[in-house]
Protein backbone atom coordinates (compact mmCIF):
# COMPACT_ATOMS: atom_id res chain seq x y z
CA UNK A 1 0.00 0.00 0.00
CA UNK A 2 1.12 3.52 -0.20
CA UNK A 3 -0.69 6.82 1.68
CA UNK A 4 0.00 10.21 2.03
CA UNK A 5 -0.42 11.08 5.73
CA UNK A 6 -2.19 14.00 5.26
CA UNK A 7 -4.95 11.59 3.70
CA UNK A 8 -5.01 9.41 6.14
CA UNK A 9 -3.66 5.50 6.75
CA UNK A 10 -6.85 3.79 6.59
CA UNK A 11 -5.60 1.23 9.11
CA UNK A 12 -6.53 0.60 12.61
CA UNK A 13 -4.24 2.23 14.13
CA UNK A 14 -0.94 4.54 13.14
CA UNK A 15 1.89 2.76 11.42
CA UNK A 16 4.37 5.08 11.87
CA UNK A 17 5.69 4.29 15.14
CA UNK A 18 6.06 0.82 14.22
CA UNK A 19 8.48 2.09 11.17
CA UNK A 20 10.61 3.87 12.58
CA UNK A 21 12.46 0.83 15.01
CA UNK A 22 13.37 0.15 17.59
CA UNK A 23 14.01 3.20 18.94
CA UNK A 24 16.29 3.68 21.89
CA UNK A 25 13.83 5.48 25.12
CA UNK A 26 16.13 8.33 27.02
CA UNK A 27 14.25 8.45 30.44
CA UNK A 28 14.64 11.96 31.29
CA UNK A 29 14.73 13.58 34.36
CA UNK A 30 14.21 17.63 35.18
CA UNK A 31 13.90 19.57 37.92
CA UNK A 32 11.04 22.75 38.24
CA UNK A 33 12.53 25.74 39.74
CA UNK A 34 10.56 24.42 43.04
CA UNK A 35 12.93 21.73 43.20
CA UNK A 36 10.03 19.09 42.30
CA UNK A 37 11.82 16.15 40.44
CA UNK A 38 10.07 14.88 36.78
CA UNK A 39 10.70 12.13 35.04
CA UNK A 40 9.42 10.95 31.84
CA UNK A 41 10.19 8.73 29.17
CA UNK A 42 10.92 9.82 25.15
CA UNK A 43 11.82 7.44 22.47
CA UNK A 44 11.34 9.98 19.90
CA UNK A 45 15.38 10.23 21.62
CA UNK A 46 18.89 9.91 19.91
CA UNK A 47 22.39 10.54 20.37
CA UNK A 48 23.39 13.24 17.35
CA UNK A 49 27.02 14.22 18.12
CA UNK A 50 30.31 12.70 19.45
CA UNK A 51 32.41 16.09 19.63
CA UNK A 52 31.18 17.28 22.30
CA UNK A 53 28.53 14.69 22.73
CA UNK A 54 25.61 15.80 22.22
CA UNK A 55 21.85 13.94 22.81
CA UNK A 56 18.27 14.81 21.46
CA UNK A 57 14.48 14.14 22.67
CA UNK A 58 11.37 15.44 20.89
CA UNK A 59 8.23 16.37 23.00
CA UNK A 60 4.90 16.21 20.89
CA UNK A 61 0.71 16.31 21.29
CA UNK A 62 0.43 13.24 19.06
CA UNK A 63 -2.71 12.21 19.09
CA UNK A 64 -5.84 14.16 18.68
CA UNK A 65 -6.77 12.74 22.92
CA UNK A 66 -3.82 13.52 24.04
CA UNK A 67 -3.21 17.15 25.65
CA UNK A 68 -1.53 19.64 23.92
CA UNK A 69 0.23 21.93 24.90
CA UNK A 70 3.81 21.62 26.38
CA UNK A 71 4.71 18.73 28.42
CA UNK A 72 6.77 19.04 31.98
CA UNK A 73 9.92 17.80 30.84
CA UNK A 74 10.51 20.46 28.23
CA UNK A 75 8.73 23.57 30.54
CA UNK A 76 11.07 22.37 33.41
CA UNK A 77 14.29 22.21 30.97
CA UNK A 78 13.20 25.49 29.26
CA UNK A 79 13.19 27.16 32.55
CA UNK A 80 16.53 25.64 34.44
CA UNK A 81 18.53 24.55 31.30
CA UNK A 82 19.46 21.21 32.08
CA UNK A 83 18.17 17.82 32.07
CA UNK A 84 19.33 14.47 32.47
CA UNK A 85 19.08 11.11 30.34
CA UNK A 86 18.56 7.78 32.55
CA UNK A 87 19.23 4.51 30.41
CA UNK A 88 16.31 2.04 30.68
CA UNK A 89 17.29 -1.47 31.90
CA UNK A 90 14.76 -4.31 30.81
CA UNK A 91 13.98 -4.76 34.56
CA UNK A 92 12.89 -1.11 34.83
CA UNK A 93 10.15 -1.45 32.40
CA UNK A 94 7.48 -1.32 34.61
CA UNK A 95 8.74 1.63 36.60
CA UNK A 96 9.33 3.30 33.19
CA UNK A 97 5.62 3.06 32.06
CA UNK A 98 4.95 4.26 35.65
CA UNK A 99 6.78 7.55 35.10
CA UNK A 100 4.95 8.41 31.43
CA UNK A 101 1.68 8.39 33.26
CA UNK A 102 -0.46 12.05 32.63
CA UNK A 103 0.66 13.54 36.46
CA UNK A 104 -0.25 17.29 37.43
CA UNK A 105 3.40 18.85 37.46
CA UNK A 106 3.37 19.40 41.21
CA UNK A 107 3.75 15.40 41.43
CA UNK A 108 7.51 13.40 41.46
CA UNK A 109 7.20 10.56 39.35
CA UNK A 110 10.07 9.27 41.01
CA UNK A 111 7.67 9.17 43.84
CA UNK A 112 4.85 7.70 42.05
CA UNK A 113 7.04 4.83 40.33
CA UNK A 114 8.76 4.04 43.33
CA UNK A 115 12.65 4.98 41.90
CA UNK A 116 15.21 6.87 44.15
CA UNK A 117 16.33 10.22 43.07
CA UNK A 118 20.30 10.78 43.83
CA UNK A 119 21.52 14.40 42.91
CA UNK A 120 23.38 15.06 39.69
CA UNK A 121 27.21 15.75 40.04
CA UNK A 122 27.14 18.82 37.51
CA UNK A 123 23.99 20.44 37.34
CA UNK A 124 21.34 20.85 39.36
CA UNK A 125 18.61 17.85 38.66
CA UNK A 126 17.96 14.47 40.15
CA UNK A 127 19.14 11.03 38.10
CA UNK A 128 17.81 7.64 38.62
CA UNK A 129 19.93 5.20 41.18
CA UNK A 130 20.48 2.11 40.05
CA UNK A 131 20.42 2.85 36.30
CA UNK A 132 23.07 1.59 34.01
CA UNK A 133 23.96 5.07 33.05
CA UNK A 134 22.70 8.76 33.31
CA UNK A 135 24.29 11.46 30.68
CA UNK A 136 23.86 14.88 32.65
CA UNK A 137 22.68 17.46 29.61
CA UNK A 138 22.81 20.76 29.67
CA UNK A 139 20.03 22.38 26.68
CA UNK A 140 21.79 24.14 23.93
CA UNK A 141 18.38 24.62 21.96
CA UNK A 142 15.10 24.22 22.14
CA UNK A 143 13.65 23.72 18.18
CA UNK A 144 9.82 24.16 17.32
CA UNK A 145 8.43 21.58 14.53
CA UNK A 146 5.43 22.02 12.05
CA UNK A 147 2.25 20.86 13.85
CA UNK A 148 0.95 21.11 17.28
CA UNK A 149 3.12 21.33 20.39
CA UNK A 150 6.39 19.51 18.78
CA UNK A 151 9.58 20.79 19.74
CA UNK A 152 13.25 18.98 19.89
CA UNK A 153 15.06 19.80 23.08
CA UNK A 154 19.08 19.51 22.63
CA UNK A 155 21.62 18.92 25.15
CA UNK A 156 25.37 18.62 25.61
CA UNK A 157 26.54 15.89 27.58
CA UNK A 158 28.97 17.60 30.22
CA UNK A 159 28.73 14.20 33.11
CA UNK A 160 28.18 10.79 32.39
CA UNK A 161 27.72 7.78 35.02
CA UNK A 162 28.16 4.38 34.29
CA UNK A 163 27.60 1.38 36.25
CA UNK A 164 30.73 -0.07 37.30
CA UNK A 165 28.98 -4.12 37.00
CA UNK A 166 28.37 -2.61 33.58
CA UNK A 167 31.91 -1.89 32.59
CA UNK A 168 33.61 -5.25 31.47
CA UNK A 169 37.57 -5.06 29.88
CA UNK A 170 36.68 -1.96 29.74
CA UNK A 171 33.64 -1.77 27.52
CA UNK A 172 30.34 -1.07 28.30
CA UNK A 173 28.26 -3.86 28.20
CA UNK A 174 24.78 -3.38 27.36
CA UNK A 175 24.26 -7.37 27.85
CA UNK A 176 24.78 -6.70 31.60
CA UNK A 177 21.45 -4.77 31.45
CA UNK A 178 19.57 -5.46 28.53
CA UNK A 179 18.38 -2.24 27.17
CA UNK A 180 14.74 -1.51 26.45
CA UNK A 181 13.54 -0.43 23.13
CA UNK A 182 10.29 0.76 21.82
CA UNK A 183 8.59 -0.82 19.26
CA UNK A 184 5.20 0.12 17.47
CA UNK A 185 1.61 0.29 18.76
CA UNK A 186 1.96 -1.18 22.61
CA UNK A 187 5.10 -2.81 21.54
CA UNK A 188 8.74 -3.22 23.15
CA UNK A 189 11.97 -5.07 22.23
CA UNK A 190 15.15 -6.13 24.58
CA UNK A 191 18.35 -6.36 23.55
CA UNK A 192 19.59 -10.16 24.95
CA UNK A 193 22.49 -10.44 21.89
CA UNK A 194 25.02 -8.46 20.52
CA UNK A 195 27.09 -9.37 16.94
CA UNK A 196 30.27 -7.23 15.69
CA UNK A 197 30.86 -6.00 12.11
CA UNK A 198 33.65 -4.59 11.11
CA UNK A 199 33.77 -1.27 8.80
CA UNK A 200 35.31 -1.81 5.20
CA UNK A 201 37.72 0.73 5.57
CA UNK A 202 38.61 -0.53 9.26
C1 LIG B 1 8.11 4.26 26.11
C2 LIG B 1 7.48 5.62 25.98
C3 LIG B 1 8.01 6.52 25.09
C4 LIG B 1 7.46 7.81 24.97
N1 LIG B 1 8.02 8.67 24.05
C5 LIG B 1 7.51 9.92 23.94
C6 LIG B 1 8.10 10.84 23.02
O1 LIG B 1 9.08 10.54 22.32
N2 LIG B 1 7.56 12.09 22.96
C7 LIG B 1 6.51 12.46 23.74
O2 LIG B 1 6.07 13.61 23.64
N3 LIG B 1 5.94 11.62 24.62
C8 LIG B 1 6.42 10.36 24.74
N4 LIG B 1 5.87 9.50 25.65
C9 LIG B 1 4.80 9.98 26.53
C10 LIG B 1 5.36 10.78 27.71
O3 LIG B 1 6.24 9.98 28.49
C11 LIG B 1 4.18 11.27 28.58
O4 LIG B 1 3.42 12.19 27.84
C12 LIG B 1 4.62 11.87 29.90
O5 LIG B 1 3.47 12.06 30.72
C13 LIG B 1 5.29 13.21 29.73
O6 LIG B 1 5.68 13.63 31.01
P1 LIG B 1 6.07 15.10 31.37
O7 LIG B 1 4.85 15.99 31.11
O8 LIG B 1 6.43 15.02 32.82
O9 LIG B 1 7.23 15.49 30.50
C14 LIG B 1 6.36 8.21 25.77
C15 LIG B 1 5.82 7.27 26.68
C16 LIG B 1 6.36 5.99 26.78
C17 LIG B 1 5.78 5.00 27.75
Amino acid sequence: MFYRPEDGHGLPHNPFNALITPRPIGWISSRATDGTNNLAPYSFFNGVAYEPPQVMFATTSGKPDQTSGTKDSLSNIAETGVFCVNVVAFEMRDAMNASSAALPKEVDEFTHAGLTPVDCESINCARIDGVPAALECRLTQIVTLPGESNRVAFGEVIGIHLREDCLIDGLFDVTRFQPLARMGYRDYSVVQEVFSLARPDD
